[in-house]
């Protein structure tokens, strides 16, 4: 059994206030589409989906006058660096090995270059994973953020997710 779940990330306090501004629909698809990607990469589905599901925990809200400032966002925005941030801090309150914050935060801070001066980055196969999941479930002018779910469906997702990487390493395990 792995220290931390999924489910413990998704029902932590931090992890619902700011999956709710960024869209939990979103985290729990890209969740999905990273532990996809991870197993075809054969990188680690327990560092691709956390990542995945935290990736955009680091959002603020550009509002002018009530409405969403997509220049302004577009100017000022840091939510990878933010977002790293805070899951690195959150999954250390929480028991994560270090070295897999670490890892996970990374995935984070690297999910996008849009905040980043122009250059190529060269990323590691668990970055690259995080990133293409959130492109999958990426829709015109940020259509994404705003789908809905229940709260009942997301948690049952997550928990899928969890017996899935759980079996998957019982598997490993048994084979080595
Ligand atoms: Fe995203």
């Amino acid at each position: 059994m792995r220290k931390v779940s999924l489910e413990m990330v998704f029902n932590h306090p931090i992890t619902q206030r700011y999956l709710r501004r960024s869209g939990i629909a979103h985290a729990v698809k890209v969740a999905e589409y990273a532990y996809t990607f991870a197993k075809e990469a054969n990188v680690d589905p327990d560092l691709a989906t956390k990542a995945a599901l935290l990736h955009d925990i680091g959002h603020y809200k550009w509002y002018r006058n009530g409405e969403w400032d997509f220049e302004l966002y577009k100017e000022n925005d840091i939510h990878a660096i933010k977002g790293a941030n805070r899951a690195h801090k959150l999954l250390i309150r929480i028991g994560e090995d270090p070295r897999n914050a670490k890892q996970i935060a990374l995935a984070i801070l690297l999910h996008t270059d849009s905040y980043l001066p122009e250059g190529q980055l060269h990323l590691s196969p668990l970055q690259k994973v995080v990133a293409l999941a959130d492109e999958a479930d990426e829709e015109p002018s940020g259509h994404h953020h705003y789908k809905t779910i229940d709260d009942n469906s997301a948690l049952a997702r997550i928990r899928l997710l969890d017996q899935r990487i759980d079996r998957d390493r019982d598997q490993t395990a048994g084979s080595a």
